[in-house]
């Protein structure tokens, strides 16, 4: 019987391309977004690829919608990957507290109330692997991303938590921080912008941005049987840019 991968945002974005390698490495995927139509469009998609994926409309902040959605599953997912998240530009002092809320809301508070009620399903059943997407905006903050930087650190402090209360009941559970990616959230910045590509990506030590399947095919990792003895780790793909800061310094002897 095939293993059920549970996505959260998983219509769109980076969430979607983890959705196609889960399909790729054989899962059953449902999907769980607030994103009617993005989740329509992919299920029609897949459909005419012969590819089943089911897909649930809610909120991750909304528990009774992720009971809904699992209860229908039948079964508990094998893997989560908790990955919907939102971001909302603005410096700390214009961050109303409507705005601080609803990026904690979706970042945090939801990824803990779905990473919960799946985790006590799959202990039920003996196994489980669960995923959490944080960013390395939470390891190194940048001007204007407020209650981002709180929630993401946040999420990797609890994947460490999770790991501990839950590892020993048979549910793995890392993080994957993606770092700069042309895709998802970001494309707004990089399309049509060459210039912003060449520049950012050149400030990196891969030389370059991080592409989407960088992040799924981290995902991918992280959840096979490679990685059983991998739990409570947070995986950076950001090419390396969150350890160059030594190198930004001005060398002591010129
Ligand atoms: N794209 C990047 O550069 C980047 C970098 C670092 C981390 N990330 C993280 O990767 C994850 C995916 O981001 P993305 O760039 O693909 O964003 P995106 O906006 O392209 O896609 C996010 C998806 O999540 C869904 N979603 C958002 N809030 C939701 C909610 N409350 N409930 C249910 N579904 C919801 C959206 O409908 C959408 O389909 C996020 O956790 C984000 O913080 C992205």
């Amino acid at each position: 019987m095939s293993k059920i991968a549970f996505i959260t945002g998983g219509a769109q974005g980076l969430g979607l391309s983890i959705t196609e390698a889960a399909l790729d490495h054989g899962y059953e995927v449902a999907v769980f977004d607030r994103d009617a139509v993005a989740s329509d469009a992919l299920v029609t998609r897949e459909a005419a690829r012969n590819r089943k994926v089911q897909a649930f409309k809610g909120d991750v902040a909304d528990m009774s919608a992720i009971n809904s959605a699992l209860d229908a599953l039948g079964k508990a997912p094998d893997l989560l990957v908790n990955n919907a998240g939102i971001v909302r530009f603005h410096p700390l002092m214009e961050t109303t507290e409507e705005i601080f809320r609803s990026v904690i809301d979706t970042n945090l508070t939801g990824a803990f109330l779905v990473a919960r009620a799946c985790a006590e399903r799959m202990i039920a059943n003996g196994s489980g692997n669960i995923i959490n997407i944080t960013s390395t905006a939470g390891i190194a903050s940048s001007p204007g991303v407020n209650a981002y930087v709180a929630a993401k650190a946040g999420l990797a402090a609890l994947t460490e938590l999770m790991a501990l209360e839950w590892g020993p009941l048979g549910v793995r559970v890392n993080a994957v921080a993606p770092g700069m990616i042309d895709g998802g959230v970001s494309t707004p910045i990089y399309q049509n912008n060459e210039a912003a590509r060449t520049r950012r990506g050149g400030a990196v030590p891969a030389r370059r941005l991080g592409q989407p399947e960088d992040i799924s095919a981290a995902v991918m990792y992280l959840a096979s049987e490679a990685a059983s003895y991998v739990h409570g780790h947070q995986l950076v793909v950001d090419g390396g840019l969150t350890r160059s800061v030594m190198s930004q310094l001005p060398w002591t002897r010129d």
